[in-house]
């Protein structure tokens, strides 16, 4: 059966859970060399071990807070080095702090735009100058259909994943020329250990919620694997720019 990734050398952000996992054991199934990225790599080193033996590839952890410019600059340079190319980049990694407008913090709304935006941001500038020498490469952006409809508890995080929506375009534009292309998957409620808290947090009904959903059931982290793992190969060649909805058709 064809691989969709093979050989590809991929960075994942956010890789030690979550939607991240998912991404990282989906490439891996691609037969795509994974550098998973996460501030906690603890965690990952038991799954990562069994999944690049289950998918005769490597699947490497690296421990990075993507926040920190240097950390991350000397990341890419030293798989740079090692490999000789980087082929994709998925911006995965994100923080949440869900509160209703009264109740916004300032340091919680910082920490959000720090890590969902600047450091999205970064990461596309460095990995672009990576996959500039080879005049090729892909970045997957994760931002959230919240950006897109709204979410009441939400305003400061979906501003942040607006933000990545815009950034998305307008990298896809600039790059281009240097046949780099960049989109966003924007995800609508993932079942995720985030899915719990969010639900616990503003006292959503979850009944409601998947009612407004037409597809009527829940994402799961490989529905975001699946749209990522697309737009990372070559079979979205003529697609930049765009920013893919996985929320199941949502109308929150
Ligand atoms: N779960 C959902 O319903 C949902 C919906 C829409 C969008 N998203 C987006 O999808 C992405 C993943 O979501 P998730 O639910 O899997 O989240 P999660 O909280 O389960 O996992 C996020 C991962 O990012 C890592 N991370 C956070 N800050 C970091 C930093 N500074 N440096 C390195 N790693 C860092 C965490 O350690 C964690 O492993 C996020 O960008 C999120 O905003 C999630």
């Amino acid at each position: 059966m064809e691989r969709l990734l093979q050989g590809k050398v991929c960075i994942i952000t956010g890789a030690a859970q979550g939607i991240g996992k998912a991404i990282v054991e989906r490439f891996a199934g691609d037969g795509a060399v994974v550098y998973a990225f996460d501030r906690q790599v603890g965690v990952m080193e038991q799954w990562v071990e069994a999944c690049a033996e289950r998918f005769g590839t490597r699947v490497i952890p690296v421990c990075c807070d993507i926040t920190n410019s240097a950390e991350v600059k000397s990341a890419l340079m030293s798989i740079h080095k090692q490999e000789g190319r980087i082929d994709v980049l998925v911006n995965n990694a994100g923080v949440v702090f869900n509160r209703k407008m009264g109740m916004i913090v300032r340091d919680e709304t910082e920490l959000m735009f720090r890590v969902n935006v600047i450091a999205v941001l970064e990461l596309v500038q460095l990995a672009a100058r990576f996959m500039a020498r080879n005049k090729t490469g892909s970045i997957v952006n994760i931002a959230s259909v919240t950006a897109v409809l709204g979410s009441p508890g939400q305003v400061a995080y979906s501003a942040t994943k607006g933000a990545v929506i815009s950034l998305t375009k307008s990298a896809a534009k600039e790059l281009a020329s240097q046949g780099i292309r960049v989109n966003a998957v924007a995800p609508g409620i993932v079942e995720t250990e985030r899915f719990t808290e969010l639900y616990e947090t503003t006292g959503n009904k979850i009944d409601q919620r998947i009612g407004k959903i037409a597809l009527g059931r829940l994402g799961s982290p490989e529905d975001v694997a699946n749209a990522c793992a697309f737009l990372a190969s070559e079979r979205a060649s003529y697609i930049s720019g765009q920013i893919l909805g996985v929320d199941g058709c949502a109308s929150i």
